[in-house]
Order: C-alpha cells, then sequence, then structure tokens
C-alpha cells in the first residue's frame, strides 16, 4: 500500500500576526468607476510560511514582488490551491465579508486533496480581519463592486523531486473589482477537451483546474464565445459547469443546476447562497445530472426561459446565447422581472446590508 504522507499542521499556533503597514497608499491613483477585474491590488498583503510542520511568521505588509527559487514544486508540480471570497459595504459604511467560513472550509477540502497542509481556522480568520481592516477604504461603496479577496496557498519546497513540498506560503491578496463579466455571457458546449474526471480533483479549486481550462477556453473565445459548458469527461452528455461558474437553468419555472455527487463540479458558495436564495422565494430547486440534449430541446420548445452561472468573480452571469454542434441557439431575452434578475438582486441587497441578512452570511470586520 501507498503511504501518503498529508503535511500537518499545529492548530494551537498562537503567534501574533505582524502589521507592517505601508508608507505610502496608493489608493488616490485608483479610479474605482473604472477598474478591470483583478489587475489594481490594495496596500497591503498577509502573508504567513508552513515549515517544521507549523505555520509562523504571520504578518500583513505592502503588498509586492516576493523572491522565490525557480525550484518551488508549485511551479513544477502545480501543488497550489486558492480561493474566492468578497468583501461589501453596508449602508452605514461598515466592511462585511461574505460566508468566509464557507471559503475556509473548501480551502482545506481543496489542500487535502492537493496533499498540502491544513489552515487553522482562527489564523484563516484572524489575517482576514487584520487585512481587510487595514485596506477597509479599498471596499468600493458603489452598486457591483466590491473587494475581491485571494488567499492561495503554493509549495515552496526547492526540490526536483515529485513528492509532496514540505514548506508552503499562505497568502492573501485583495483587489476592489466590478463585475468580472460585464455583459451577458455567450457559452458554447465543449464537447471533446474534459475539466475533471471521477476521482480527479474537479470539485477541489486547485490552481491546475484553470490553467487546464485555458487552452479549450481560448479556442472557444476565438469562436466569439466568452465562457465553456463544461460536460462530463465518459461522454460528453451531461451539464457540468461553465468556465469559473457554476451553471443553473430555469426549466418550466423551476430552478435545475447539476449536482456534486460526482466530485466533478466545485462546491460554489455562490451556487449554495443562490439555491437558497431562489427556495426562499418558492421555487422549486432541482439539483439533478443535466442532459446536454434535455438543454438544447428546452430552448427549442421554450421550455427552458433563462440559464446563468454563478459563482465569487462572476456572482450571477446571465447567459444570451449557447453554441452546441455548429448552432447557436439564443435565449430568451432578459428583464429585470427575470428570475436570474431577481436572484442577482437579492443577493446583493444581502450584500449591501439592504435586507436583512436572515442566513447569518456577512461577517463584520472587527
Ligand atoms: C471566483 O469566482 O472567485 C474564481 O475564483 C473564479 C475565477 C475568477 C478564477
Amino acid at each position: 500500500m501507498e503511504i501518503v504522507s498529508i503535511p500537518t499542521s499545529s492548530i494551537d499556533n498562537k503567534e501574533k500576526i505582524r502589521i507592517i503597514k505601508s508608507e505610502v497608499s496608493r489608493i488616490n491613483e485608483v479610479d474605482f468607476n473604472n477598474i478591470a477585474f483583478g489587475k489594481v491590488f490594495a496596500d497591503h498583503m498577509f502573508l504567513s510560511e508552513y515549515k517544521d510542520g507549523i505555520w509562523k511568521n504571520h504578518r500583513v505588509q505592502p503588498y509586492g514582488n516576493l523572491s522565490l527559487s525557480p525550484a518551488i514544486s508549485a511551479l513544477h508540480y502545480g501543488q497550489a490551491v486558492f480561493e474566492g471570497m468578497k468583501a461589501y459595504k453596508d449602508l452605514e459604511g461598515n466592511v462585511k465579508v461574505f460566508r468566509p467560513h464557507d471559503n475556509f472550509i473548501r480551502f482545506n477540502k481543496s489542500a487535502e486533496r492537493m496533499c498540502m497542509p491544513q489552515l487553522p481556522e482562527d489564523l484563516f480568520m484572524e489575517a482576514l480581519d487584520d487585512l481587510i481592516a487595514l485596506d477597509a477604504a479599498w471596499v468600493p461603496a458603489i452598486e457591483g463592486c466590491a473587494l475581491y479577496i485571494r488567499p492561495v496557498m503554493f509549495a515552496t519546497t526547492a526540490e526536483i523531486k515529485v513528492k509532496s513540498s514540505e514548506e508552503f506560503i499562505f497568502a492573501i491578496l485583495t483587489c476592489p473589482v466590478g463585475p468580472y463579466y460585464p455583459e451577458p455571457v455567450k457559452v458554447i458546449v465543449e464537447n471533446h477537451y474534459a475539466r475533471a474526471m471521477e476521482g480527479g480533483i474537479g470539485f477541489a479549486k486547485a490552481a491546475g483546474n484553470y490553467g487546464a481550462a485555458l487552452y479549450p477556453a481560448k479556442l472557444a473565445q476565438d469562436k466569439g464565445y466568452h465562457q465553456l459548458i463544461w460536460t462530463d469527461a465518459k461522454e460528453h452528455k451531461y451539464i457540468e459547469e461553465s468556465g469559473t461558474m457554476n451553471i443553473m437553468f430555469i426549466i418550466d419555472g423551476a430552478l435545475h443546476t447539476p449536482s456534486l455527487e460526482s466530485k466533478t463540479i466545485l462546491e460554489g458558495v455562490t451556487r449554495d447562497s443562490v439555491l437558497r436564495l431562489a427556495r426562499d422565494l418558492g421555487l422549486e430547486v432541482i439539483e439533478r445530472r443535466i442532459l446536454v440534449e434535455e438543454v438544447m430541446e428546452g430552448i427549442k420548445t421554450g421550455a427552458l426561459t433563462e440559464a446563468f452561472g454563478t459563482g465569487t468573480a462572476a456572482t450571477i452571469a446571465q447567459i444570451t446565447t449557447i453554441g452546441y454542434k455548429g448552432h447557436d441557439f439564443e435565449l430568451p431575452p432578459i428583464n429585470n422581472d427575470s428570475l436570474s434578475s431577481v436572484l442577482l438582486n437579492n443577493l446583493n441587497d444581502v450584500r449591501t446590508g439592504k435586507v436583512h441578512d436572515k442566513f447569518g452570511w456577512m461577517k463584520g470586520i472587527s
């Protein structure tokens, strides 16, 4: 039997987080009304290093480059996982993070699958608190905008050997962002390449899942689509998810979405939030295997009225067109009464404090 050694981590490591403030803020150089997604970083970042079985040297420091060996195993063997979260300002200007605990749980699930150490919950939460409190001015108070939060862990042992790294860095970066997809999206059903197979790492937010998707996504983008709809790796018959998002359909007034059972799709936090909001609206929610043919047939008969992606970056991205077997299938026009628009408004209202957060999703920064 193969012995797999997953790095362990100290869970009672109470080393304090040091705060090293940037001498000058770059905030006045930023046009918050006109911001490209993921290109502008806030003044500070969080860093912690894993060595000899413990996380240490926790610090918030000015955002900037790191000096690393070109031999680190993250670069060669792809041992890297990440998360995506968002912070918002409520009507009183308080900064709150959307469902950070759920992202923390998924981060550790991804780390386990990639043979990386677990991160102590108190370290994740305190790092988030200290970083966001220091850069609170970077959280936009503009509709449709947020501070995107990117926790990432990567392997830093410098050794040309295929084995789990013994050293890692955990970092958190933040970026003020507007919409990831500024317009409704055109997607194409992928029936050759695959994103994930059963037993693989599809459920994990592993960097390699995104790297492997770039080439098929580029082929789609060259044909004028924004993204793909991934199908199952065995038969390309069932819908999995869209690039960067989970996918949902309104069919005969009910919300249908691929179930998580196969472990080949990402357990989206936005996916779960939208399903709960939909149930709260009284919609029927059905998580199941969805045939591509059934979706195309639904568009033809008119039973399928909406399709949309959900994700932290994308929030809810409405789909206008689905390409399939050389044809473009147009979906009915979207308006303010479309269910996806209602769900998006309801989600944004919770995030910006316009309605009571009855699900307890928003975590204040202390
Ligand atoms: C997110 O939605 O937060 C993602 O991580 C998807 C993509 C931007 C990589």
